[in-house]
């Protein structure tokens, strides 16, 4: 018997030998050189135009150029024929040279930015392997790092014995999270749909990101059935005022279902007071969703977790790593309390990918409880960052980013022509105004600030011609547009910080 099984095993070997070398035999190795030449000069490239550039103050932030410009400037065309490689690296090179950097110190205009060499070299391996995270079979080892992330985070929030998933971005993380929520409520309308439901009605701050209304439309509950909650002066939402729309909403028939709460806005940066929050979704049996996609680091400091008070008592959680804690975009997750609601939500018989004879638990077929088919397996990114950086590496990063925006709050606090738009600020947004010369001595009044905010756009535009430093710009309801300044990459020093308010007063210097 076993040496019939050793004879068994020689012959196969022999025959998987034979497919190799048939294998071999029908390419040619010159072209396999000239392919692995190609991929070395690209991640050598790479590194010279992103990772040493990002580690460069003196290279701009960007080249900036119209579309026009670009398009003239790159043989955009696709042709019947290829091109040679060195031809397409060229090409590629150009495309560097009309990008952002966003791993630059000096590139402040969005809530991801940095670039982690733990998190580029884990992207690359994952798309070396160029697989999918719907089936054990074709990912093993990602799918086991996928739930031992996931696991991890889960820990975070409070949320031990839960469940999550890695999704294509936050605003994707939310939506599932508005269906699972749904489906909890009236499991029949997995099957049967919402046309016999009450009217579904969800709730979220007037300061919550605009895919809890962009969710709510794709979900078939409608854009004007998520009601926006009013806000205080520092942008957290008002929970007196969520109950008093829940309660009207109820006196009309309809059925409140799911609440949107932030820790950490968009804009503002503000954390919702989720003790409160939680007391009125226990006390009219609705969903608590937590939007943490850009404040969720805050979990990983001991200073700073305090801003997520009461998560805990929340029913999901999404989070971005691919913000705070600078993991590649996207990096994207979705936590749940209580397990199996992904499976109940979204399982269906696909006898060509979910079967159940298959050699091992196929519990670990993530793709089962999933709405997606093919998935990228984001986890693996992230694994790589946190075995290498441990818990207290994303502390100490996470400390940084904080302290450095309590500098520069308090650096405009000082500064006789900056004005902060909000007094006190809980995270790393530190939204302000410039009073530029011709505005100074005026009475600081409803008038005034409008007129610091046309300025912000003119200085901006600037500041991107010039290429050396970028930042954002918004309005809110009774604000005018001001400078939305954010924090995200570790790399930032408090010289940064001193360039960007010195260079808005070198671009403003004659207006
Ligand atoms: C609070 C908040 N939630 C969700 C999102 C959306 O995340 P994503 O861009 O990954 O879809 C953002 C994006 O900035 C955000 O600030």
């Amino acid at each position: 018997m076993i040496l019939n099984c050793y004879f068994q095993g020689i012959l196969r070997s022999q025959q998987i030998r034979q497919v190799i070398k048939c294998g071999r035999m029908a390419s040619s190795k010159a072209s396999h050189a000239e392919e692995d030449k190609f991929l070395k000069d690209v991640f050598d490239l790479s590194m010279r135009q992103t990772v040493q550039k990002s580690r460069d103050r003196c290279t701009p932030v960007l080249n900036f150029r119209t579309p026009q410009e670009i398009q003239g400037r790159i043989d955009l065309g696709l042709h019947p024929a290829g091109e040679s490689n060195g031809e397409v690296l060229k090409l590629c090179e150009k495309v560097f040279e009309n990008s952002v950097n966003t791993g630059h110190p000096r590139f402040f205009n969005q809530l991801f930015a940095g670039l982690d060499s733990y998190g580029f070299a884990g992207s690359i391996m994952l798309d070396a392997l160029n697989t999918q995270g719907h089936t054990y079979e074709i990912s093993p080892a990602l799918t086991v790092i996928e739930l031992e992330v996931v696991k991890h985070m889960l820990k975070f929030v409070g949320y031990e014995g839960g469940e999550g998933t890695f999704n294509p971005g936050g605003s994707y993380s939310n939506m599932l999270a508005m269906n699972v929520a749904r489906i909890r409520n009236f499991p029949d309308s997995k099957v049967t749909g919402v046309s016999g439901l009450p009217l579904l009605v969800n709730f979220c701050s007037e300061q919550s990101h605009y895919s809890a209304q962009k969710n709510s439309a794709l979900l078939g509950f409608g854009e004007a059935n998520c009601k926006p909650v009013k806000c205080d002066e520092r942008g957290k939402m008002i929970p007196e005022d969520l109950e008093k729309s829940i309660l009207e909403a109820k006196e009309k028939g309809a059925a409140p279902f799911f609440v949107t709460a932030t820790a950490g806005t968009t804009v503002l940066g503000a954390f919702d007071p989720f003790n409160e929050i939680a007391d009125i979704c226990e006390r009219h049996n609705i969903w608590l969703h937590v939007d943490g996609a850009w404040g969720g680091s805050a979990l990983l400091s001991e200073k700073h977790k305090h801003l997520c008070n009461g998560v805990e008592r929340s029913d999901s959680f999404a989070w971005n790593p691919h913000k705070l804690m600078a993991a590649p975009v996207q990096t994207s997750v979705l936590l749940l309390k209580e397990k199996d609601l992904l499976r109940k939500s979204h399982s269906l018989n696909v006898p060509y990918l979910f079967q159940d004879d298959k050699p091992y638990d196929t519990s670990y077929d993530l793709g089962r409880s999933l709405v997606a088919c093919g998935r990228k397996c984001d986890a693996f990114k992230l694994w790589v960052m946190w075995k290498s950086r441990g818990d207290s590496g994303f502390e100490k990063q996470i400390d940084k980013a904080l302290d450095n925006a309590k500098y520069l709050t308090e650096a405009v606090k000082n500064h006789p022509h900056f004005r902060l738009v909000i007094p006190e600020l809980e995270f790393t947004n530190v939204p302000f105004w410039y009073v530029p010369p011709s505005l100074r001595g005026e009475t600081e009044n409803e008038e005034f600030f409008t007129k610091l905010g046309k300025i912000v756009p003119i200085v901006k535009k600037r500041m991107q011609i010039s290429g050396l430093v970028l930042v954002g710009y918004t309005s809110l309801p009774n604000i005018p547009t001001f400078f939305r300044m954010t924090i995200a990459n570790e790399q930032v020093e408090k010289e940064d910080l001193d360039f960007l308010l010195a260079e808005i007063e070198r671009n403003a210097a004659d207006l």
